[in-house]
């Protein structure tokens, strides 16, 4: 069977994420494919133990290495219970973070040497990257904005200072600059504005899938 592809969305508290990864999957799943859609931390069982751990852990202090390990433990079931298979089983896989939310958050936001993030994270994954990874950017103080017209209490990373929000913000954008294959897109506007930029990408990197999309839609009434 064909294998799957990996798509991966990333970028700082605010910037739209999830809402976009659930327009790609309808997307992709209007091209044909079969999606599946994963986030980080979490998605395995020893994986949202961790992320309750991570985010909402009260009071507690959890050292930068240890935050680190704790994302790559739960990076290492995810990839290897749930990715790898979907892919073997040629499902398109869809995460809300992966890899490079470690060398933001914790490389550049908390001070460990990114390119010691980036190689425990070889280790953590078995060199699984993804196919195509998708990096949204909006002003630090936009994301913080929309966080703050949201109604949920704030979790451990959400109630960070600015200069750490803005670190993670500048972390992102250096590994979009240094030409390591991620992919920057625009975060401000609209929820269709930005989706039709992530879908632009994707058809960059997937001429055929647009084809398949434009006949779907074709045959609707
Ligand atoms: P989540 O509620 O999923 O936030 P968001 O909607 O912003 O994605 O929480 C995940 C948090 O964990 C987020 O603040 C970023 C942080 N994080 C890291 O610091 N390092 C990592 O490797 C990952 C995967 C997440």
């Amino acid at each position: 069977m064909k294998r799957g592809r990996f798509i991966v969305v990333e970028g700082a508290e605010g910037v739209g994420k999830t809402t976009q990864v659930g327009q790609l999957r309808l997307f992709l799943e209007a091209a044909g494919k079969r999606v599946a859609v994963t986030r980080e931390p979490g998605g395995t069982a020893v994986g949202e133990r961790i992320r309750e751990l991570l985010l909402h852990e009260r009071g507690a202090r959890i050292a930068p290495r240890t935050e680190l390990l704790l994302m790559l433990a739960a990076r290492a079931a995810l990839v290897r219970e749930v990715v790898r298979p979907a892919l073997a089983a040629g499902r398109w896989v869809l995460s809300d973070r992966y890899d490079l939310s470690s060398v933001a958050y914790q490389g550049h936001g908390r001070g460990i040497d990114p390119e010691r993030v980036a190689a425990l994270n070889a280790f953590a994954t078995g060199d699984l990257k993804p196919d195509l990874c998708l990096v949204i950017d909006l002003p630090a103080e936009e994301g913080l904005a929309r966080q703050r017209r949201s109604a949920r209490p704030l979790d451990r990373f959400e109630s960070e200072s600015a200069s750490f929000r803005e670190r993670v913000r500048r972390g992102y954008l250096e590994m979009v600059r240094s030409g390591g294959g991620a992919v920057l897109v625009a975060g401000g506007g609209s929820v269709e504005e930005v989706r039709e930029r992530m879908i632009a990408r994707v058809r960059e990197r997937w001429p055929s899938l647009e084809g398949s999309a434009m006949r779907r839609r074709g045959r609707q009434p």
